[in-house]
């Protein structure tokens, strides 16, 4: 079996280096133009060229959970995309959520204020039942981060594509409950995968749907929002702020105006971050199931795109 090793912004020594013992009876390449044809590639974001010299792939492992980037590319007919199913990325993007939505909650981002500026004050403590936090994708993601918000007593809702059901969660279903998702909203948390139904969704309509005083936060992708509409809706006073961990552009460009916005925080792309042990473990695994002809989890649907 022969497998090629094809990341962008990665470096392939230490990947490679790992994915050969974990399939000892597997030749293991990075992808140089003109290697010759591989069964199995794993990959983030390679270039049109890789894939096109990879007609015969049975499967591209993609070593994030999004496939966004990938879905844009020719890929070979035949072969399965597989995306990371969680690999230590649920609880990333809980224990981010939950620190996103904490510190806007309890206000810690004004007590810090007010100590660089010499006050000792307290601020009236406020009530959960107060801030709904409403989960769009309620997916591997998502519901961890569902499971983890509830810890905390805060209502739960969840919107998906299709029907849910997890106890304690109001799950919410398809575009014909979007609206009365929204509404009953205050903080809302992006965890859908980006496809042409999801694109933009993040805008001036659905935004200022959101209980007054909303609060934002994005840690899918970028093009699911609407940079200006967002910004506008903050100005307005509708939404009480945002913490954004990806982008449309990303590093993000200097002089953005989200790099400046006093009620936005930014993160670098960094809630949940591939771990490659796990990866590598997780990949490995699935390779060789798929070899014996066992299902395996995680394999994207390409008409869906996710
Ligand atoms: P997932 O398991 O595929 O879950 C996606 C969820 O979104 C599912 O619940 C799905 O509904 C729902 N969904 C998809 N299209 C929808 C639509 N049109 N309307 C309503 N709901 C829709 O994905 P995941 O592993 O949780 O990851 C989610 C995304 O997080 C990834 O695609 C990636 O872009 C992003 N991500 C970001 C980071 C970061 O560091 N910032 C790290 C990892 C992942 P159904 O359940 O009904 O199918
Ligand atoms: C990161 O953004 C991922 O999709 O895994």
């Amino acid at each position: 079996m022969r497998i090629l090793f094809c990341a962008n912004g990665t470096k392939a020594a230490p990947w490679v280096g790992a994915l050969r013992p974990a399939l000892p009876a597997a030749t293991v390449d990075e992808w140089q133009p003109g290697a010759p044809q591989a069964d199995y590639a794993v990959v983030w974001s390679p270039p049109q060229q890789f894939l096109d010299e990879q007609p015969r792939l049975k499967g591209v492992f993609n070593i994030g959970a999004g496939v966004d980037a990938l879905m844009k590319l020719a890929l070979p007919p035949e072969a399965i995309v597989v995306r990371i199913d969680d690999g230590g990325m649920a609880v990333q993007m809980a224990e981010f959520v939950c620190h996103a939505l904490i510190r806007h909650f309890r206000e810690l981002d004004g007590y810090q204020q007010d100590i660089a500026a010499g006050k000792w004050s307290y601020r009236k403590p406020r009530s959960r039942a107060d801030f709904p936090v409403g989960i769009m994708g309620l997916g591997v993601l998502g519901l961890r981060v569902a499971q983890a918000v509830q810890h905390f007593e805060f209502p739960v809702l969840a919107w998906s594509r299709t029907a849910k059901t997890v106890p304690g969660v109001r799950c919410f279903t398809g575009s014909e409950q979007f609206d009365d998702f929204l509404a009953a909203t205050r903080v809302l948390v992006c965890l859908l995968p980006l496809t042409s139904e999801t694109q933009n969704i993040m805008n001036t309509r659905s935004l200022s749907r959101l209980m007054p005083g909303g609060y934002v936060i994005n840690v899918a992708r970028g093009g699911h929002l609407v940079e200006e509409d967002l910004v506008a809706l903050l100005d307005s006073g509708h939404l009480a702020g945002a913490a954004l961990d990806v982008f449309r552009a990303e590093p993000l460009p200097p002089g953005h105006v989200f790099l400046r916005h006093p009620k936005i925080t930014v993160t670098p792309h960094t809630s949940a971050r591939t771990l490659r042990d796990e990866t590598i473990t997780q990949i490995a695994g699935k390779i060789l199931a798929f070899e014996r002809g066992e299902p395996i989890a995680g394999v994207v649907d390409r008409q869906r795109g996710y």
